[in-house]
């Protein structure tokens, strides 16, 4: 199954008769915390190799500098969205919209893992904000959600979008500094950035323009994302 691995540590031998698809599965839940894993005949191959080798090591303080920017405020950025998510699910959660917010609730905290690893990894400490990002994170789900399954929506567009363009604006600073160094760091990224937009897909999808002065909450949200983005960079 695909490429071969880079660093295959690991063979495990497959029980006769398992299921292919849910060895698939299996697989496929492994790589999403930035790993490898590949079915060969009777042997499943895994990396053990954790996320934090696609951050490549610094050569100089002011790249470490940047690198910890980034994971502090990507690390950040994720947390904040699975409050948001957790608050939408105290509200929504038991109506017809808790499963699609539950979905994308599944993907922060994918992503949340891989962040909490790399900064553990690269020795970056969390912003000193997680804390209110804590409860303002939520605060800004269940609010959003409190105005209907349609404020929830809008809250995720306007949250998700923001997320989206942070994003692409940090693949646009490695890819000028040097897109073969940070191959890896970019394939991650750019899968999050791409998932990011789903959810700000799935919120339009569901009704997010319907929501109540749609256009000013939008404007007012991503005027605060954009202060947690440059606070969580600074400290
Ligand atoms: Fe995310
Ligand atoms: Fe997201």
């Amino acid at each position: 199954m695909r490429k071969a691995l880079s660093s295959p540590v690991l063979w495990v031998e497959v029980i006769q008769g398992a299921c292919p698809s849910s060895l698939r599965r299996f697989c496929t839940r492994y790589e999403r915390e930035g790993r490898q894993a590949a079915w060969r005949g009777r042997y499943l191959q895994l990396s053990a190799t954790r996320c934090y080798s696609i951050v490549p090591p610094a050569q100089d303080s002011a790249e470490k500098d940047m690198l910890d920017r980034m994971l502090r405020v990507d690390h950040a950025g994720e947390y904040g969205a699975n409050r948001i998510y957790a608050g939408q699910m105290a509200v929504l959660g038991r109506t017809e919209t808790g499963p699609i917010i539950q979905k994308m609730w599944d993907q922060e905290k994918a992503h949340l893992k891989v962040f909490n690893e790399l900064m553990a990894d690269n020795r970056v400490r969390p912003t000193i904000l997680m804390p209110l990002w804590n409860l303002a994170g939520f605060a800004l789900g269940a609010g959003s959600a409190l105005l209907g399954k349609e404020g929830a929506m809008a809250c995720t567009v306007a949250v998700e979008e923001s997320i989206s363009e942070h994003y692409n604006s940090q693949i646009r600073t490695l890819m000028e500094e040097d897109p073969d160094k940070y191959k890896e760091l970019l394939q991650l990224i750019k899968k999050f950035r791409d998932e990011e937009m789903e959810h700000h897909d799935t919120g339009l999808e569901h009704d997010a323009e319907l929501a109540p002065a749609y256009s000013l909450m939008k404007n007012v949200i991503q005027v605060g994302c954009k202060a947690a983005i440059y606070m969580s960079e600074r400290i």
